[in-house]
């Protein structure tokens, strides 16, 4: 197979272009054997396959949290909706701990569950690829729900830098 080339374009410019691309965010969140509660905002989230149920999302080397996500055995993709916009950045910048004031459950492993997600996926930490300036997780899906609601609540997106609700066309 023949090598890539170089790429012709700067960091800045692959942002950009990465960025049109609209995703929902999640707030993947973990405990470990400790107790502390780690969590998260990720964008990168996505599916894998169906039968085993598998997902994906990756983490940057440099994240505190990354010692935790490789460790636990356990974790949980919480979809938010567009109402929980304060979680997206209260788990993206909060230095301290993050979910002081943030309503949770525990779920059958033992790892917190944020209320009001749209849906959760609770996940046995099943490989990592490390590519790159990131490491890809894959989860193999062990429970999942939705709220009850779900079909009349707007998920939050993110596209070109920017929150979004989303109606239908
Ligand atoms: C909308 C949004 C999406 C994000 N997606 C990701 C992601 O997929 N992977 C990632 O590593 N960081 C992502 N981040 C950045 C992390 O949430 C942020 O760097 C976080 O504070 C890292 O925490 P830590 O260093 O305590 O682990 C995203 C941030 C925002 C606001």
């Amino acid at each position: 197979m023949k090598r890539a080339s170089p790429p012709n374009f700067d960091q800045l410019a692959f942002k950009k272009a990465l960025g049109q691309f609209a995703t929902g965010v999640t707030v993947i969140t973990t405990r470990t054997d400790s107790g502390q509660l780690i969590g998260i905002t990720a964008s990168s989230f996505n599916s894998v396959s169906l039968a085993p149920p598998l997902v994906l999302w990756s983490l940057a080397t440099r994240s505190a949290s990354m010692s935790a996500f490789q460790a636990n055995s356990h974790y949980v993709v919480n979809v938010l909706a567009a109402s929980q916009l304060d979680l997206c950045k209260r788990f993206a910048t909060v230095k301290g701990d993050r979910f002081e004031g943030v309503s949770h459950a525990a779920g059958d492993s033992g790892m917190p569950v944020l209320d009001g997600a749209l849906a959760w996926f609770e996940c046995h930490n099943r490989s990592r690829y490390e590519e790159g300036d990131h490491v890809i997780f894959v989860g193999e899906v062990e429970r999942c729900g939705i709220r009850e609601d779900a079909a009349e609540i707007a998920p939050l997106v993110f596209q070109n830098g920017q929150f979004h609700g989303l109606k239908p066309l």
